[in-house]
């Protein structure tokens, strides 16, 4: 069975609904799921699965602070350890793109992380069709 970690922050509750679909999915896939707020996981966390989804919503063409501060955290206990996980992202955004999601993938793959699927970028409230897209991501990254 495997173990999904899903990592995320969200202020105003877009990225977290998108976070409860990629759940949803890995938990209907018979995965184990932990899901986090990224100010609440630590490296221990990232150690302890087989696949991470972060989800990030876009702030100032960034990752959300906490995050970064997640990573900022965890990096030097894991960068070593990394290059056997898998990680899928995905995010909120306003009308800027997904810049903010691009700065999550260039650290995980910096770290040797192998990207499973595209990342999902939403803009603002995710449509029940984002939502859907969300939980098959999470039954993909579950069936690994
Ligand atoms: C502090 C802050 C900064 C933001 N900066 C951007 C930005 O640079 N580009 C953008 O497209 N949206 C920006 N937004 C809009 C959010 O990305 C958008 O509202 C998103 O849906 C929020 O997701 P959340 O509900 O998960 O927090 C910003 C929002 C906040 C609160």
């Amino acid at each position: 069975m495997k173990k999904v970690l899903i990592i995320y922050h969200s202020q105003t509750g877009n990225t977290e609904a998108m976070a409860k679909a990629v759940a949803e999915g890995a938990l209907a896939a018979g995965a184990t799921v932990e899901m986090k707020r990224a100010v609440e996981a630590d490296d221990k966390d990232l150690l302890n699965c087989d696949v991470v989804a972060f989800g990030t919503p876009n702030y100032f063409s960034y990752m959300a602070g906490m995050v970064k501060d997640f990573f900022d955290r965890a990096w030097p206990t894991v960068r070593e350890k990394m290059a056997n996980k898998s990680y899928v992202a995905f995010g909120s955004y306003g009308g800027g793109g997904m810049p903010a999601i691009e700065t999550v993938e260039k650290i995980c793959d910096n770290m040797g992380m192998k990207r499973l699927y595209d990342s999902i970028g939403v803009q603002r409230q995710p449509t029940p069709e984002n939502l859907k897209a969300c939980e098959e991501l999470g039954k993909k990254i579950a069936g690994l």
